[in-house]
């Protein structure tokens, strides 16, 4: 007799990605700007999410594996802290930060949100055989965008616990970060949020971190425009842009460009654009937050930081987030140093 066949564990999945129409809409909005820009969302499709997992595994980026082995480390502390609910993850990407948690909190379910909508299938299809006993759904959406969490029974009457890892936050200038955060608040409904962030490094460090010799983040930023070509009838010359990564240390944020080599008419999301010899087209922004500075951003946007973890160096921070009215002392918006709870190994 034939053996059954078992079928491979699938997470559910919603799409909500941006529609064709809306994508023209934000790239001819940032090709006007000056200088040009477009929303960092637009380098995941699902070469540039490979293209991301490939940057983290390259030497100069210590970003990601700092913070795995700081979130891996802390689980424990951290759930204990985060207490039990629901978790949604905001840009899940591979989805593999968050294991350490799923073990240590045990959720009642884990909601990965993400816009490459290929690869959060794949991811979340990972993470649901890794952890069969966690019901998974994936959301593809751009959650800046997001004015509610779908109503579904997975999120139905549960706290909410958001995850926002990466140092993803960076990618938003300050006035953004703080709409973002905002948002969050209004969609977490209440609940805490665990967010990743990356600290200012030497100008050497930040610049070969995002182009590093593999030139794997350059093909990343190069991608973005193989993506246009492809699904807004483009026609740049990949060769006629060269990328770049500086330090900006008054902004304390790293550019990532590509800037063009020649003077060159491209066509693009249905018009033509000129761009001249040395002209910038700003793909990505990492600000890098001290904590003090984090926690005034924290502030304005509603939120208070009640606990921190970090790594030994001190190089990444975790904060632990919770609505400014639901904690004793509301705190204002201060660049003072922060009296929230530092934590590496112990209590501050
Ligand atoms: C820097 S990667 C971080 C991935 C993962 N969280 C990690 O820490 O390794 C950013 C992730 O967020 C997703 N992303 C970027 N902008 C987004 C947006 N506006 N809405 C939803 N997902 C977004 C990308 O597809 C990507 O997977």
């Amino acid at each position: 007799m034939k053996a059954p066949t078992i079928s491979p564990l699938q997470a559910e999945l919603i799409n909500l990605h941006p529609a064709l129409v809306d994508m023209r809409r934000m790239v001819c909005d940032g090709l006007r700007k000056k200088p040009r820009q477009l929303p960092a969302w637009l380098l995941y499709d699902t070469e540039g999410s490979r293209l991301f997992e490939q940057i983290c595994e390259q030497p100069e980026y210590s970003l990601s594996r700092t913070e795995t082995a700081l979130l891996g480390k802390q689980a424990a502390a951290i759930a204990t802290a985060l207490e039990s609910g629901v978790i949604v993850e905001f840009g899940a990407g591979s989805a593999r930060k968050v294991g350490p948690l799923l073990r240590s909190l045990r959720p009642a379910a884990y909601i990965a949100i993400d816009i490459s909508s290929e690869h959060l299938q794949e991811s979340t299809n990972a993470l649901q055989r890794q952890f069969p006993e966690v019901p998974i759904l994936g959301i593809c959406c751009d959650h800046s965008q997001l004015d509610a969490l779908p109503d579904h029974p997975l999120l139905r009457g549960q706290r909410r616990i958001g995850f926002f890892p990466g140092s993803s936050l960076g990618n938003f200038e300050a006035k953004e970060a703080i709409v973002l955060l905002r948002n969050f608040r209004k969609l977490l409904n209440g609940g805490p949020l665990l967010l990743g962030l990356d600290h200012p490094k030497p100008k050497e460090r930040m610049v070969a971190a995002y182009n590093d010799a593999a030139g794997v983040s350059a093909a990343f930023a190069h991608n973005l425009l193989h993506r246009l070509n492809h699904e807004l009838e483009g026609d740049f010359d990949l060769d006629q842009f060269t990328y770049r990564a500086s330090w900006q240390a008054e902004q304390s944020r790293v550019v990532m460009e590509l800037v063009s080599k020649c003077k060159q008419l491209i066509t693009v999301a249905g018009r033509q654009w000129l761009f001249t010899a040395g002209e910038s087209l700003i793909t990505e922004y990492s600000i890098k937050y001290l904590p003090e500075a984090a926690l005034a951003l924290i502030a304005e946007a509603g939120w208070d930081g009640v606990q921190r973890w970090h790594d030994p160096a001190n190089e990444f921070s975790i904060h632990l987030l919770k609505p400014s009215n639901c904690t004793a002392k509301p705190k204002a918006a201060t660049n003072e140093p922060s009296r929230a709870t530092s934590q590496n190994q112990a209590r501050a």
